[in-house]
């Protein structure tokens, strides 16, 4: 199955993308995490993408999707997650576009809901490992030791965008341009929603239910 996972900052679509990826074999596609990764290596994308990862603000369509298509051309037929993208309606019209061009397609589109005073608590919390870029929380999932991550020993630290002032255009930029999206694929058949309270694992229980029901 290829899945979209779509929903506010901070809501768990990292989190839940990487359960799935382990457990169903599916190869997670993070917009977020490739401008992440192309910052890190100071790749000509990484330099266009900077300024508005740094911002909070969505980097432009045409590079994002000129990103996505390059991903998705590589597949060999692997089921994947498109973790973070589309975000606006423009995104998802040109994703349509290219699943065609490239005769994939996906069979859900999952929303995961969670209260905003929640996502903040999640990402006000949440410390990440500069190296792997393994994902931890201050409260609900700090690593063993202080600051050094379990998996490669690397600097635990805060997301520069997981600031206050930069959370808060994040969140305005997805009420404007993602939460539209909902209604998108309501109209198209494709969406699910579940609810991302809880453990993890509880929202991971809920998520694997709602793929095996049918869509609405
Ligand atoms: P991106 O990295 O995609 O950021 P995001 O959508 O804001 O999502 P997050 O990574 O903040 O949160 P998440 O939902 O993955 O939550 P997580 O699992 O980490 O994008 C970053 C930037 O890149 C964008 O602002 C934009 O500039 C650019 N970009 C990306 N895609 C783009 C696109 N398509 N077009 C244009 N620009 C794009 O969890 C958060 C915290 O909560 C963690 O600490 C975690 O441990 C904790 N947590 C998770 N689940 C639970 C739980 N069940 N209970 C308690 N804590 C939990």
């Amino acid at each position: 199955m290829n899945l979209i996972l779509f929903g506010p900052p901070g809501a768990g679509k990292g989190t839940q993308s990487e359960l799935l990826i382990k457990r169903m074999n599916m190869r997670q596609i993070s917009t977020g995490d490739l401008f992440r990764a192309a910052i890190k290596n100071q790749t000509p994308l990484g330099q266009e993408a900077k300024g508005y990862l740094d911002a909070g603000k969505l980097v432009p369509d045409s590079v994002t999707i000129g990103l996505v298509r390059e991903v998705l051309s590589q597949l060999k037929g692997q089921s994947f997650i498109l973790d973070g993208f589309p975000r606006n309606v423009a995104q998802a019209e040109a994703l349509e576009k290219l699943l065609k061009d490239l005769n994939l397609k996906v069979e859900r589109s999952l929303f995961l809901e969670v209260p905003l005073d929640e996502l903040l608590s999640r990402l006000a919390g949440r410390r990440v490992c500069k190296n792997c870029g393994a994902v931890y929380h201050a409260r609900s999932k700090p690593p063993k030791q202080d600051g050094v991550c379990d998996a490669c020993a690397g600097p635990v630290i805060q997301r520069p965008d997981d600031k206050e002032e930069v959370v808060r255009t994040r969140l305005e930029t997805y009420e404007a341009s993602t939460k539209p999206l909902k209604d998108y694929y309501k109209a198209n058949g494709l969406y699910v929603e579940v609810i991302g309270l809880g453990t993890s694992e509880e929202v991971y229980e809920r998520i694997s239910k709602a793929l095996q029901v049918k869509a609405h």
